[in-house]
């Protein structure tokens, strides 16, 4: 049975310094993600911070959100069959040194924090990150 999602996908400042927008894109469309929307932006401190309050906690919060904002960066609208889930393998762990071989953050990951994208982990934030973005 098929289960189409959407999920928020974001090339992150390292990687769009980097030039690499266009081949990321056509990582995942190659790997059955269609992008339905897709922008490039330069959020402020304070959108970061908003974006990214379920870290608020931790110690990596404000230079996470600094770096968020720190330089331009393309989100994305990606559907595919559980896309959230795909979406999370396709781009590796967390840390590219802890990325299994082929997964975006393995091969375009820098460090932890620099780790090339964004997606969302669950359906229900998927929805709401979509909306954070994409909702006018
Ligand atoms: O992005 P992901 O869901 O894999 O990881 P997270 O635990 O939700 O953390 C969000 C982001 O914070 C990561 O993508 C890293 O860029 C950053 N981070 C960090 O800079 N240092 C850590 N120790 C953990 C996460
Ligand atoms: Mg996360």
């Amino acid at each position: 049975m098929s289960n189409i999602e959407q999920t928020l996908s974001i090339i992150k400042p390292d990687a769009v310094e980097r030039n690499l927008q266009d081949q990321i894109k056509n990582e995942f469309k190659n790997n059955g993600f269609e992008i339905l929307k897709e922008k490039k932006i330069h959020i402020s401190k304070e959108e970061a911070e908003k974006f990214y309050k379920v870290h608020e906690s931790k110690p990596f919060y404000n230079d996470l959100c600094a770096y968020l904002s720190s330089g331009p960066i393309v989100v994305m609208s990606l559907q595919k069959d559980n896309a959230v889930l795909e979406n999370r393998k396709f781009m590796g762990a967390t840390n590219p040194k802890d990325a299994e071989e082929g997964t975006l953050r393995k091969k375009y990951g820098i460090s932890i924090d620099k780790n090339s994208v964004h997606g969302s982990d669950s359906v229900e934030n998927a929805k709401i990150e979509l909306d954070f973005f994409f909702k006018d």
